[in-house]
């Protein structure tokens, strides 16, 4: 099985690639980055060896090479990861948002039209259904991005079941709660503090620290991912959550305490403009699929701190780090 994965060198991607080559031994991977900022290939640097794995640098929009790549590669089912993900960033500098989140999954599918892909998957996010105080969201609520970020997301999830509705291309799209895990990189809220708390650097909290998350630990995702890949039906959208809501002041309490570090390194700085307070999904459409998150909260937490604890080698090559 030859499988296109897209962003593998970030956070999600890279983890997902190591999931597919260490529980099926008849796939090839392609991986397709274009290696922004957000994308290391040290991430991989424990398969990069494997004959099963290849990397290709390439941007999502330019459809030469994704075309080209397909063709030659004959892929059979391409995964798309490769996006701009961080909510600040696309505040600052929306339009590499509108290019790779919109454009790029545009490039892609059109490719997979033309070469008849026979899976396409979109990782898409819950930041798309917007902020709910009370409940929880379902595929079918309407969509209400606050971000440029979330705003692009929302739009590449309506270009994809437009391939569905009008080509018949099958895709599906996932549509995940907040990941923490190894290798994410460390401008994101949970690997930045464990980073700063390691360093005794302040640990800078929006606002009054009470949004709320639900935190996904990053192997349940790909295993999420996995599961609607076999069983999820074509045109669907899926939820994947863990239930384990946090405030972003539980969180970083959490970490300090687990590094035995003081609370007064906690630095709250003014909130970001369109905060969204809280997120929340409905996951009964994937349980009912078969999948539920196999790790505990607190255990995957500590797994995670231990984890940047150990390996700052990755870490401290990150630029500005
Ligand atoms: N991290 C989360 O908590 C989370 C939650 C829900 C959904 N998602 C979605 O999951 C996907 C992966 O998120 P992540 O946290 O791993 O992101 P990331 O920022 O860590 O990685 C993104 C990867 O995409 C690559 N990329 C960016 N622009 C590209 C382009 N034009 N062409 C080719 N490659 C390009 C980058 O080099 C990088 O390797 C994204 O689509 C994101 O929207 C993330």
């Amino acid at each position: 099985m030859k499988i296109m994965v897209t962003g593998g060198a970030g956070f999600i991607g890279s983890n997902f690639i190591r999931y597919l080559l260490e529980k099926y031994d008849d796939v090839e991977i392609i991986n397709y980055d274009k290696l922004t900022y957000a994308g290391n290939l040290n991430n991989l640097r424990d398969v990069e060896d494997n004959r099963r794995y290849n990397f290709v640098r390439g941007d999502i929009c330019d459809n030469e090479l994704v075309e080209k790549i397909i063709k030659k590669n004959e892929v059979e089912q391409l995964i798309n990861f490769a996006a701009e993900s961080h909510v600040d960033r696309s505040i600052t500098g929306p339009e590499h948002f509108v290019k790779t989140d919109i454009f790029g999954t545009f490039t892609l599918l059109d490719a997979c039209r033309k070469y008849n892909v026979k899976k396409y998957i979109q990782i898409s996010t819950d930041e798309v259904y917007g902020s709910i105080e009370k409940g929880s969201f379902e595929e079918t609520d309407p969509l209400n991005p606050s971000s440029p970020y979330s705003a692009s997301k929302a739009s590449a999830d309506m270009i994809v079941n437009s391939y569905y509705i009008t080509y018949g291309l099958p895709v599906k799209i996932t549509r995940s709660t907040n990941n923490f895990g190894p290798y994410q990189y460390p401008e994101k809220l949970i690997p930045s503090f464990i980073i700063n708390a390691l360093m005794d650097k302040p640990l800078p909290l929006y606002g009054d620290g009470l949004n709320v998350r639900d935190w996904l630990y990053v192997e349940d995702n790909c295993e999420a991912i996995d599961v609607v890949m076999q069983k999820g039906k074509n045109g669907e959208v899926y939820n994947i959550g863990s239930g384990n809501e946090k405030t972003n002041i539980d969180i970083t309490k959490l970490i300090l305490k687990a590094l035995s570090k003081k609370e007064s390194l906690i630095h709250y700085v003014k909130d970001r403009p369109g905060h969204d307070r809280r997120y929340s999904l409905d996951v009964t459409k994937i349980k009912n699929l078969g999948w539920k998150p196999r790790h505990r909260f607190e255990d995957a937490m500590r797994k995670t701190i231990k984890w940047y604890a150990n390996n700052r080698w990755w870490w401290e090559s990150i630029e500005g780090k």
